[in-house]
């Protein structure tokens, strides 16, 4: 088992976070590694990309059945139970095949209650007299215990973040191995990149850990301006004052990344869901993450 986590996380929405955790997961499960995605996201929209064709009613499945994550917050925080995210596993998510073999791909989905659910962890918990503090660092520390077991079960594990940073996500970023920041390369949404980075790395420091988060450029138009602030990213990243780094695969902009689940019909492959340039694109992304995998397990060796 790899047993690695990796989270994907921007503060800002519509930056191609759901696109990479999704596409990346899918990537990971097609060369055969044992994949879980975890959707932090009260929209769902990671595990109704994850489920296809019948998303809707496998999400409304996976309400009734409480198999998602946002009982698990109820479970744990709100009652006086302790439930493992094992037991809010979806196995068999995906309805993709790659070479006629359907993608071993595990979800952990999330529903439109998840908000309510951090909400009335929130305010339970600072009833009960708990700071923001002591909320994250409990929040945290389960986390990253069921994380630690989840490393045996899966090769991957991916979460996918909502905008913006929740307790959820906080203690989510610090349980992983690799934090993935997509970023589209123009004015607005690269405005508090550095803040952003900043704050991971200031909460991952606090925890003891020295990853840095690597910014994966989106929805690339190759236009002036996008190619003057790409350039201006890569340089941030390899000025020592700015604590992150940067994939060198660019992900274009192009309806390929943007195919509808429910137009592609029942059990696409994985080239018909992500066509033309959009699956050449992930590759590469995959063969970086992977390298990077791999280089920390050879420090972590030394
Ligand atoms: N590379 C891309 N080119 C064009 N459209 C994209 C690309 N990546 C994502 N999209 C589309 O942009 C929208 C936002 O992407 P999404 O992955 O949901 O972002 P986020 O999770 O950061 O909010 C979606 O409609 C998605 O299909
Ligand atoms: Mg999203």
């Amino acid at each position: 088992m790899l047993g690695r986590v990796i989270s994907i996380a921007n503060s800002k929405g519509g930056v191609g976070k759901t696109t990479t955790t999704v596409s990346l997961a899918e990537a990971f499960a097609a060369e055969g590694f044992k994949t879980l995605v975890v959707d932090l996201d009260s929209q769902a929209n990671a595990s109704l990309l994850i489920y296809g064709e019948d998303g809707d009613e496998r999400l409304y499945q996976a309400i009734n059945d409480y198999t998602n994550v946002s009982d698990y917050l109820r479970e744990n925080f709100l009652g006086e139970c302790f439930a493992h995210m094992n037991k809010f596993i979806v196995p068999n998510a995906s309805d993709v095949s790659y070479m006629g073999k359907r993608l071993d791909l595990s979800l952990v989905p999330a529903t439109p209650g998840l908000r309510r659910a951090e909400r009335e962890l929130i305010y339970i918990l600072t009833e009960q007299g708990y700071s923001m503090t002591a909320i994250e660092g409990r929040v945290g520390l389960r986390l990253r215990q069921d994380m630690a077991d989840l490393r045996k079960q899966f090769d991957i594990v991916i979460c996918d973040c909502p905008p913006g940073i929740s307790a959820m996500t906080e203690a989510t970023l610090s349980a992983s191995d690799l934090i993935i920041v997509p970023t589209i390369p123009d004015f607005m949404s690269t405005l508090g990149l550095d803040l952003f980075t900043g704050d991971i790395i200031q909460s991952l420091k606090k925890r003891g850990l020295s990853s840095v988060p690597v910014v994966l450029a989106t929805k690339y138009d190759n236009s002036p301006h996008q190619q003057a602030v790409l350039h201006a990213m890569r340089e941030g990243a390899s000025d020592p004052d700015i604590e992150y780094d940067m994939f060198e695969t660019v992900v274009p902009n192009s309806a390929d990344f943007a195919a509808n689940p429910v137009e592609l019909g029942a059990n696409p492959t994985l080239a018909q869901k992500w066509q033309g340039e959009a699956l050449t694109t992930i590759n590469m992304l995959y063969q970086e993450v992977q390298a990077r995998l791999a280089a920390q397990t050879t420090s972590e060796a030394a």
